[in-house]
């Protein structure tokens, strides 16, 4: 039996765990939250849209960790979305114990499973888990770079105004400040990004894909992004369990790949039922090498500060 936890069933977890069921690509979707009832409730209401889309994977809503046990890949949403005018770091501390007391509970549970953490910030999350459940670090890995990715495509099938499913977009580095666009793993149908766009232009891209999550946070108010964001978190399961050994831009642990080690970074890996199969080298251009290797040190520091933290 193929088996997936979400935990958290906020709008991150709920959309993805949605997602996950309607593909039908499992035998059991649990999700979990604190909130009692929460997940029960989205659950039988997930359930009873079975027979009109025609799947069967079966969603269950626990307050209780022994549901999820033996799962093949757990993902990691529960925590506090950022509100407006709020960093990601803001939210470091109280996502930090989150995360922490989450992951010990999928140690004890499903001490085989893959795990993807998307609680933000991203980078200090991903290595908390890998710390803190002792796993191999192929089979921890964080949802940054397939969104950074998926939103930069979206900006460049607007301004140039082709058909969106003809535009290949890759950002690697870290979520936030030290993204790294690779306009030269980007293409527009045929064309490179370059010959498609002028320069002006692709930055302008560029800045609003970095600040993507920000721009729709200050129209929700409320709370984060959550469509495009599960659609990421829900491929990568995907990938996971069907072990298609897809290359995605993911955060995944680095051991050496661009002069690069002992750090979680935003890469093109391949995944598998191991969670990453392999950290794919891909010809990049110096100054892109060298943004891969700024937002390693960037994502070193900002890792330094959960040490700050008292658990
Ligand atoms: N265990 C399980 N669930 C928890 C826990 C916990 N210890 N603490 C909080 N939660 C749950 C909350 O009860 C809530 O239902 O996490 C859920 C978070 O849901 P939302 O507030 O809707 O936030 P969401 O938009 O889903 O974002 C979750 O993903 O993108 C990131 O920055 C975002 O870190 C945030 C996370």
């Amino acid at each position: 039996m193929s088996k997936v936890t979400v935990i958290g069933a906020g709008k991150y977890g709920s959309t993805t765990t949605q997602r996950i069921a309607e593909w039908d690509i499992v035998d059991e979707v649990v999700i979990t939250d604190i909130v009692e009832g929460l997940p029960q409730g989205l659950a039988l209401d997930m359930n009873q849209s079975r027979p009109l889309l025609g799947y069967r994977t079966k969603v269950v809503g626990t307050n209780d960790y022994s549901d999820t046990a033996n799962s093949d890949v757990v993902v990691i949403t529960a925590g506090l979305p950022r509100r407006p005018g709020m960093s990601r770091m803001d939210l470091i501390e109280v996502n930090a114990k989150i995360v922490k007391e989450v992951t010990e509970e999928i140690v004890r549970y499903s001490p085989e499973a893959v795990i993807i953490v998307v609680t933000n910030p991203l980078d200090q999350m991903t290595t908390l888990a890998a710390d803190v459940s002792g796993f191999p670090k192929n089979r921890v890995l964080g949802q940054a770079g397939m969104l950074d990715s998926a939103r930069f495509a979206h900006f460049i099938a607007e301004a140039a105004d082709v058909d969106i499913l003809d535009v290949t977009a890759v950002t690697l580095g870290s979520h936030g400040d030290t993204m790294v666009p690779v306009p030269s793993l980007c293409k527009v149908g045929e064309k490179h990004l370059a010959d498609a766009l002028d320069a002006e232009t692709i930055d302008q891209l560029v800045e609003r894909t970095r600040n993507g999550g920000a721009e729709i946070v200050a129209y929700l108010k409320t709370g984060s992004a959550y469509y495009a964001p599960s659609a990421a978190a829900a491929s990568m399961v995907r990938a996971i369990i069907e072990d298609s050994a897809e290359a995605m831009p993911v955060c995944a642990w680095m051991e050496g790949q661009y002069g690069i080690e002992g750090v979680y970074l935003g890469v093109l890996a391949k995944l598998g039922r191991n969670g990453v199969n392999e950290v794919a080298e891909v010809d990049l251009t110096e100054s892109e090498i060298a943004a891969l290797g700024q937002a390693a040190v960037a994502v070193a520091e900002k890792v330094a500060d959960l040490e700050a933290i008292e658990f």
